[in-house]
């Protein structure tokens, strides 16, 4: 299995506002959490940004889910890796040669490499959906297929519903991050996810991280809901 050190939990800065997500993380501990920064606020809050919270002591997993060919995948993740983020992400159906590609440009910067996961089937598209672009067979069995050509290219793991974890977990062995979202404690809202787990059923299925935004951003008191979940998984 691999190591986990420090928090399981990455708390999702979804926010529109760098100022507001600031705010928020200022609230928090490196100790306590790691962040996600996506699309949004990277596209607002830009580098510096980043720079800003791996500054702080945080380690940031930057979900932008690069998807191109590979030259391109393979120099964007790298100036990724000169933020000095902990983790960031491509999409799987970039095939092979692109992850690939993207893990050795990672293996060739100096300091400590980022970890590489890879998006497989987003979890917005049906069997039908699949259907349209042409993909066959249900969206368990893509995920399946592209869980193992990530591992073939040496992806250090993917993302995961917490519902495909014990899936993924029994077929890509112990050393594979599963990294997954969908997760609530009990009594949280639902927000619009719907086929949530708590965050010890989603660890007993073989999650290695949980991604959770708006049961700890939208929380009272933020570091008290953090301190909760990390304690309800020790
Ligand atoms: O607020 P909440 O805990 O629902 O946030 C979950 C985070 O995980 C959001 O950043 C969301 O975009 C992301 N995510 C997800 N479901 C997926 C993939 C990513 O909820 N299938």
């Amino acid at each position: 299995m691999v190591e986990i050190e420090g928090s399981k939990i990455i708390v999702a800065l979804d926010y529109a506002d760098p100022v507001r997500a600031q705010t928020l993380v200022q609230q928090l501990t490196p100790a306590m959490c790691r962040l996600k920064i996506g699309k949004e606020l990277f596209t607002r809050g830009g580098p510096d940004f980043v720079r800003d919270l791996v500054a702080q002591g945080y380690d940031v997993f930057l979900d932008l889910k690069f998807h191109d060919i590979p030259n391109t995948v393979a120099r964007a993740c790298e100036a990724a890796a000169e933020l000095g983020v902990w983790m960031m992400n491509v999409h799987a159906l970039g095939g092979r040669k692109m992850m690939q590609a993207a893990q050795e440009a990672l293996r060739n910067t100096s300091g400590k490499r980022p970890r590489l996961i890879a998006v497989t089937i987003l979890t917005s598209m049906s069997d039908d959906d699949l259907g349209l672009i042409g993909l066959s067979g249900s969206a368990s069995d893509n995920v399946s297929r592209l869980a193992a050509l990530a591992q073939q290219a040496d992806l250090d793991g993917v993302v995961c519903s917490p519902r495909e974890a014990a899936m993924l977990r029994q077929q890509t062995g112990d050393d594979f991050l599963l990294v997954t979202p969908g997760v609530r404690p009990v009594g949280a809202s639902m927000d619009d996810q719907h086929r949530v787990l708590t965050p010890e059923q989603a660890i007993a299925q073989g999650s290695s991280y949980l991604v959770m935004g708006r049961p700890i951003t939208q929380a009272d008191d933020p570091l008290a809901r953090l301190q909760e979940i990390n304690h309800s998984l020790e």
